[in-house]
Order: C-alpha cells, then sequence, then structure tokens
C-alpha cells in the first residue's frame, strides 16, 4: 500500500484533514466502503480514544461510534464520570473492512491487516498532532498495534501508563493505556458486567490522567 502520507493536506487542522481524507486512496479500503470515517470530537480534548474501524452503522452515517459497539462506550464513558463531548474518538483504520454474507446482503466486519492499519497510521499521528491530548486510550489490540507496536500484547499490558511506540514520538509524547474494545463486552458470552467493569476502570484511570 502507498499509505496515507501523500494525501494529508498542508495545513494540520481537524476541517482541514477530516476534508482531505476524504479523497484518501493509501490503501485499497475506500473502494468497497460508502465513506472515509475521520474522528470527531474537539481539537482541545484532553483524552483521544482510538477504536480499529468504523463498523457497517459508522460507515453509513460518517461518524465514528455511533453503531452497537458505540451505545457501550457511552456507556461506558458515562459509567467512568467522563463527558463524550470533551473527548475525541476516531480510529486506528478510517473505512470499514467487511466481507459479504453468503446471502450477498449483510456487511460482515473484517479485521483490518497490518499494512491496513500502518497505512491508515499518518491520519491517526496527524489527529494526535493536532489535538494533543493528554491521554490516549486504545480501544482494543488493533489500536494498540497501530500506536505501541505491532509486537504489543494487550492481555499483558492492559490498563498500565504506557508511551507511545518509540518511533512514533515527536514533540508530543501523551500518555497512552490500552483496554479492551467495548466489541468484545458485546460478544462476550459471560461476564458481561466484569467485563463492563474493567473498561470504566481503566477509563476512570485515563481520566485522571488528565
Ligand atoms: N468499532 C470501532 O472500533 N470503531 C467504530 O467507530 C465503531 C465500532
Ligand atoms: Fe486511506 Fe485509511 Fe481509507 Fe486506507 S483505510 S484508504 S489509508 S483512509
Amino acid at each position: 500500500y502507498p499509505g496515507a502520507q501523500e494525501f494529508l493536506p498542508d495545513t494540520l487542522d481537524l476541517p482541514s484533514l477530516a476534508a482531505a481524507s476524504r479523497g484518501c486512496r493509501g490503501c485499497d479500503l475506500y473502494k468497497a466502503a460508502e465513506r472515509t470515517v475521520f474522528g470527531a470530537g474537539s481539537d482541545e480534548a484532553r483524552m483521544l480514544l482510538v477504536g480499529e474501524q468504523p463498523g457497517d452503522q459508522e460507515d453509513r452515517a460518517g461518524e465514528p461510534f455511533v453503531g452497537p459497539a458505540g451505545r457501550l462506550l457511552d456507556k461506558a464513558l458515562e459509567d467512568a464520570g467522563i463527558d463524550r463531548g470533551t473527548v475525541y474518538v476516531t480510529n486506528a483504520v478510517k473505512h470499514f473492512r467487511f466481507e459479504r454474507a453468503a446471502n450477498g446482503k449483510r456487511r460482515i466486519h473484517k479485521k483490518p491487516s497490518g499494512g491496513q492499519i500502518a497505512a491508515c497510521r499518518p491520519w491517526l499521528l496527524a489527529e494526535l498532532d493536532t489535538v494533543r491530548p493528554d491521554v490516549v486510550v486504545c480501544l482494543g489490540a488493533t489500536a494498540a498495534q497501530a500506536l505501541l507496536g505491532k509486537d504489543f500484547k494487550l492481555t499483558e499490558h492492559r490498563g498500565e501508563v504506557l508511551r507511545l511506540d518509540e518511533e512514533l514520538r515527536s514533540s508530543h509524547d501523551p500518555a497512552v493505556l490500552a483496554t479492551i474494545h467495548p466489541s468484545a463486552i458485546l460478544r462476550a458470552r459471560s461476564n458481561r458486567d466484569d467485563a463492563l467493569r474493567s473498561l470504566v476502570g481503566d477509563l476512570q484511570r485515563a481520566a485522571s490522567l488528565r
């Protein structure tokens, strides 16, 4: 993949970035998806949350975390005492990757590849450089892989206060915390309440670093 770098605008403010991202062809995911789903929130946000990629509903709406996972994230933020209006929410990959169900109708989420995560990372780094949050929360392994390195093990370092992968550090060096993805809680067959509580706990820890 050529990657997103050549599609970045000269002016790095959020509206310019969002507008430019709509023309991105940095990997092949723009072909099948409906639209680019850029991050949302204020450039004054002191906490930045990173998910994996937009899902079916986000791809239709053009906004991150508005589907089932988004509703659970809203609840977790609320339980943690964090106003979603004060955080910036985005994804490691800006286009929805899916495969068609056998009947051709339903679009089934497919994990982005390491190459696609790397191709899309310039957008995420530009968002980080523009928002300059105190703390970044990686929701799930894909976001963690994008910012903490591809060998990062979520099961081993979940909830720890970390720093960006060395190669990605610029003048801006936020605290980084990785936790489970809200979709993993939705998929869990048992102990959903425990899983939600631990996500809430990690969000609270992250909020205390602002
Ligand atoms: N899952 C994500 O990781 N991001 C979204 O925006 C929606 C679901
Ligand atoms: Fe560009 Fe990212 Fe979309 Fe690939 S997924 S086309 S890199 S915005």
